[in-house]
């Protein structure tokens, strides 16, 4: 049951590495080096960065990788997560993006952690990877699927690539009231929103890739503070954000960040999920 009243195109791998490489830096400043939203306790007053190396240390304990195991991080955005995954657990990890500047920036956060030859990034789509089947003994796929119209396709894709018995992690939105066309619009436009499922049929959108589900954790409650933490950060530093990315730029985001923020509030749910290519399969 994909429910999608989108009129907006889909947007192509090559338009949503265009919007990273022109919104990487200014997302850094207002959301923190992880690209994503973070967990938080109920009613915890964390620090965004806090919340945001809370959720990948939940993923990195998920996946649980050995330190001999090679992990496929699709969706690497500034590779900060890769590099905490590498540094904690000791397994060597590949990411891509489709965002030259980002596999830049994360290559040079690698070389500057003294793991340039086990957190390495390179640019590629997740719809088509230009990796061998089998490579990965483990992926994650951090916030990344809902830029994709066919999160199906980037599921078999990661299936491919991973051994059997491979482990992977993601995290995802979800959609928990339909969408508008005009809501659509502005979520493609303020952060590249492809597509969303609703959270129930997940689990079957994972199987019909070729996956096995392990479990999938619906964990909206605990990303609620996001939002108020992104709306807040942005109130307090737009003029010093101004004074970096340009006031015109400044003045469209304080136009789209709220009317985004809040859509996400309301309409929008965050799920983990864990699955593993199948043994002989
Ligand atoms: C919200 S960011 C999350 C970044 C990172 N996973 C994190 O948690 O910090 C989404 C990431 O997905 C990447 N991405 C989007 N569509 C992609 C595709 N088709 N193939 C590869 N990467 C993609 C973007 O370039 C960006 O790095």
């Amino acid at each position: 049951m994909e429910e999608d009243q989108r009129v907006t195109p889909y947007p192509s791998g090559e338009s949503v590495g265009a919007f990273y490489d022109q919104m990487s830096a200014f997302f850094a400043s207002v959301f923190g080096e992880h690209l994503h939203f973070g967990l938080w306790d109920q009613d915890d007053d964390s620090l965004m960065e806090t919340a945001q190396v809370r959720l990948t240390d939940r993923l990195i304990d998920l996946l649980n990788p050995r330190s001999d195991e090679y992990v496929l991080d699709v969706g690497c955005g500034t590779g900060h997560p890769a590099i905490r995954l590498a540094q904690r657990t000791g397994a060597s990890v590949l990411g891509v993006s489709v965002s030259s500047s980002q596999v830049a920036g994360a290559t040079a956060a690698s070389n500057s952690a003294g793991l340039s030859t086990r957190a390495e990034f390179v640019q590629a789509d997740a719809m088509k990877l230009p990796h061998e089947a089998g490579t990965f003994d483990a992926a994650w796929a951090i916030e990344m699927l809902f830029h994709v119209p066919d999160r199906r396709h980037v599921l078999r894709e990661i299936r491919r690539t991973l051994k059997p018995g491979g482990r992977l992690v993601l995290t995802d939105f979800v959609m928990l009231e339909p969408l508008t066309g005009q809501e659509w619009e502005l979520l493609a436009q303020g952060f590249a929103f492809s597509s969303l499922i609703h959270p129930d049929s997940y689990a079957d959108v994972i199987t019909r890739a070729g996956l096995e589900v392990v479990q999938v954790h619906d964990v909206t409650a605990h990303t609620r503070a996001t939002t108020r933490g992104i709306a807040a950060r942005f109130e307090r530093d737009k003029e010093q954000l101004a004074a970096v990315y340009g006031t015109e730029f400044a003045a469209q985001m304080e136009l789209l960040l709220p009317l985004c923020l809040s859509l996400v509030t309301d309409k929008i749910g965050y799920v983990i999920a864990e699955a593993r290519r199948p043994h002989g399969a």
